[in-house]
């Protein structure tokens, strides 16, 4: 790790032997909701250097797993399955929160032993408290008011996650010294790089699910000029396209207006982007349908259809690439379609290779496309592989990061308290 000078304290900062630490990991992965098994570990890799690190701890796991209302969210006892199996320690799932049982267990706990408590989803508190950070608020929750007795610090390595305002991100800022785990300081050192970069043009690559997010994120980038232009797939690029009054048929709108109960804010919202930044969005020329499981490539004249759009199509995929060619910094969040199935996997497949054979400084991110990434075994040529999606482009937009504050001030408070650093 590096030695530069942190605003946040790291592991090195302190002896974390015999003391109790709760770790706030992003382990949310892509299940299989009628299996309930995860079908990408990538994430929870990726801590694995953290928690090893704190070996000689005993160490308290924190996590959450999807959104009230999705698919796949669930309890987190396949979560510690699969760290035990990973790590050849046991993590032990219980599955409760801050409940008697829970507090026992942790002060029960000996150096070395490692839990993993329930999906902090399943209390309200966590998701009721968004927004701006509000530090009394925070501390005083449920979840913060149980925990942070028994705990001793607070690692945070859910870089994925850090641009949530959540008590279980946030909230023991001010009641323990926080410290930012592995994959949180090498998130924030490398992605740092960007802002010295200035090398144009500048495009991102929004694909993905969660449109809000990436309507967030063109928006403040557009605005704030950090971007040139924004390549738009997946179900944002589904959105921009009926947003600018092209009907795509009941294969796909039902869809949308099936998972999104907020679509028609979207698609007005989409409006108003191509109103003020219409020249710097692109959107799908063409797309591919899915007939019958077989993949059908359609011009945007082949539309209405009562069959879905699982992918961009052929056309979009030579003028995004074309453009990707001669970028200086390339951002990529979300795949383009559903590259989970081979024949509509062509339009993320491309574009990244396309991004690994740019020589400008490019970055992906999102839970997703990591495995893409890692399915094309292209690791080595992207500069930075973020474990964040909605995280990572927030941080690129230079937009606040609650969970980095959180890391700063409570720097700012135990740097000078009672606190020694090793
Ligand atoms: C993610 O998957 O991007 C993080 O785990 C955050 O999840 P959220 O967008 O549901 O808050």
């Amino acid at each position: 790790m590096s030695d530069v000078e942190h605003k946040f304290f790291t592991l090195d900062d302190f002896n974390l032997r015999d003391r109790t630490v709760l770790v706030r990991v992003d382990i949310n992965s892509p299940m299989d909701p009628r299996s309930g098994r995860i079908l990408d570990d990538h994430r929870i890799r990726r801590h694995l250097e953290t928690i090893r690190d704190l070996d000689k701890a005993k160490v308290v796991l924190l996590a959450h797993q999807s959104r009230p209302g999705k698919d796949d969210y669930t309890t987190l006892d396949e979560h510690a399955i699969r760290l035990s199996q990973l790590l050849g320690k046991r993590v032990e799932y219980v599955d409760g929160l801050f409940d008697s049982h829970v507090r026992t267990k942790i002060r029960n706990m000996k150096a070395g032993d490692k839990i993993l408590l329930e999906n902090t989803r399943f209390y309200a508190e966590e998701t009721a408290l968004t927004g701006e950070p509000n530090w009394y608020k925070h501390q005083r929750t449920h979840i913060v008011r149980n925990l942070a007795p028994l705990i001793d610090f607070f690692v945070h390595d859910a870089f994925a996650a850090a641009h949530r305002a959540q008590p279980s991100l946030i909230g023991f800022a001010e009641v323990v010294p926080n410290l930012a785990g592995r994959v949180m300081q090498k998130e924030l050192e490398d992605m740092g790089r960007v802002f010295r970069e200035d090398g144009h043009p500048r495009i991102i690559v929004l694909g993905g699910t969660k449109i809000d997010d990436s309507m967030e994120v063109a928006e403040h980038m557009l605005k704030h000029d950090n971007i040139d232009t924004v390549l738009t797939t997946g179900l944002m690029g589904q959105v921009l396209l009926m947003a600018s009054g092209i009907d795509l048929g009941p294969g796909s709108t039902d869809f949308i207006k099936r998972e999104f109960t907020d679509h028609e804010e979207l698609i007005s919202r989409g409006k108003n982007m191509l109103e003020q930044w219409g020249e710097r969005i692109k959107m799908p020329l063409d797309v591919a349908l899915n007939v019958d499981g077989e993949r059908r490539n359609v011009s945007l004249d082949g539309l209405p259809s009562e069959h879905t759009i699982f992918d961009i199509g052929l056309e979009t995929i030579r003028d995004y690439t074309r453009d990707l060619r001669d970028a200086k910094l390339i951002i990529v969040n979300g795949p383009a379609g559903v590259f989970e199935r081979e024949d509509f996997s062509i339009g993320t497949t491309e574009l990244f290779r396309a991004v690994a054979h740019s020589r400008g400084f490019s970055i992906i991110g999102g839970g997703h496309s990591v495995a893409v990434v890692e399915k094309l075994d292209i690791e080595d040529e992207i500069d930075h592989i973020s474990t964040g999606g909605g995280s990572c482009i927030s941080f690129l937009s230079g937009k606040p990061m609650p969970g980095v504050e959180a890391l700063e001030r409570s720097k700012n408070i135990f740097g000078k308290g009672p606190f020694q650093s090793r």
